[in-house]
């Protein structure tokens, strides 16, 4: 069997191990998830380059792990965050998959304008992939002021105008990039997405119905449709292979229920 697996803290709730392994089976693999402490990071990912495959990286990991990598990709270098990793004869190659499956997933929808609630990881991310679909104007909002000025930068860095989002804005794409509607209070979020005006939602959290924000929109992408879709995307990097991502839903749905 080859060993494939997610490093992070907390992982115990998460849905990848049975997301992965639905298909991985086939493959001969098999996915586990290690909580790690952050004292033990060095060691954890200096074992996995003899015992994995490939690895995800989750929370709080994902920037931090880029010092411990022999080489990055580009486009995960310009994001500033990395959540997979190959591993080719003992060396370590750091991807993004997150942006990936955005991009992905939003494959011929014409986006001009987008709204971005959040401004870590996956923010940066959403940016990057919308910019590349051709977003040149974005609105975004976060809890802190401090990481909203530099999202607005780092938006700026990518060739856009970037500016903090007003109530009744109006963008083709209006994308959560926080927890809110998944572990915590989705109240704030809804406010702003009722009082603007936007063609579609992307919701990078996701429930067991479904969040209130993606039930609520007429056209949406649902954060489970973007979990499954950066996994499969995992595989097809450690692999090369194009994974069936229904049965992963359904996995995710199984678990997540
Ligand atoms: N579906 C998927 O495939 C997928 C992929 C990647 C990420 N995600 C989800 O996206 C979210 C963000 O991930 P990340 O990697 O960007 O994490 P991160 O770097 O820790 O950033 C978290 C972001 O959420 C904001 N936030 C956290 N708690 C909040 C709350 N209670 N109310 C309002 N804002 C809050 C933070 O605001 P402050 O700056 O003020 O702290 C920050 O903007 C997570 O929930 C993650 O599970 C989903």
């Amino acid at each position: 069997m080859d060993l494939y697996g997610l490093i992070g803290k907390p992982v115990k709730r998460s849905l990848s191990p049975a997301i992965h392994n639905a298909v991985l089976k086939d493959l001969g693999g098999v996915y586990a998830s290690f909580e790690i402490e952050e004292s033990d990071i060095v060691l954890a990912v200096n074992g996995l380059r003899v015992l994995a495959k490939g690895f995800n990286v989750t929370i709080p990991y994902k920037e931090s792990i880029m010092r411990l990598l022999d080489r990055t990709e580009s486009d995960a270098l310009n994001i500033g965050a990395v959540n997979v990793v190959k591993v080719c004869n003992k060396k370590l190659i750091g991807y993004n998959t997150d942006y990936m499956a955005i991009e992905s997933l939003l494959k011929g929808v014409k986006v001009k304008t987008a709204a971005i609630i959040g401004a870590g990881g996956a923010a940066r991310a959403a940016a990057y992939a919308l910019f590349r679909l051709g977003a040149r104007e974005f609105f975004v909002f976060n809890r802190s002021r401090q990481r909203l000025l530099e999202f607005i930068n780092y938006i700026n860095g990518l060739g856009a105008s970037a500016e903090a989002l007003k109530p009744d804005a109006r963008a083709d794409v209006f994308l959560n990039a926080t927890p809110m509607g998944m572990y915590y209070d989705d109240s704030q979020l809804i406010e702003l997405f009722k009082a603007g005006s936007y063609d579609m939602v992307v919701d990078l959290a996701y429930s067991p119905n479904g969040t209130r924000l993606s039930r609520m929109a007429s056209k949406a992408v649902d954060g489970l449709s973007v979990l499954v879709e950066q996994a499969a995307l995992s595989i097809k990097i450690w692999t090369g292979v194009d994974v069936d991502r229904k049965k992963m839903k359904e996995a995710a749905a199984n678990a997540l229920s």
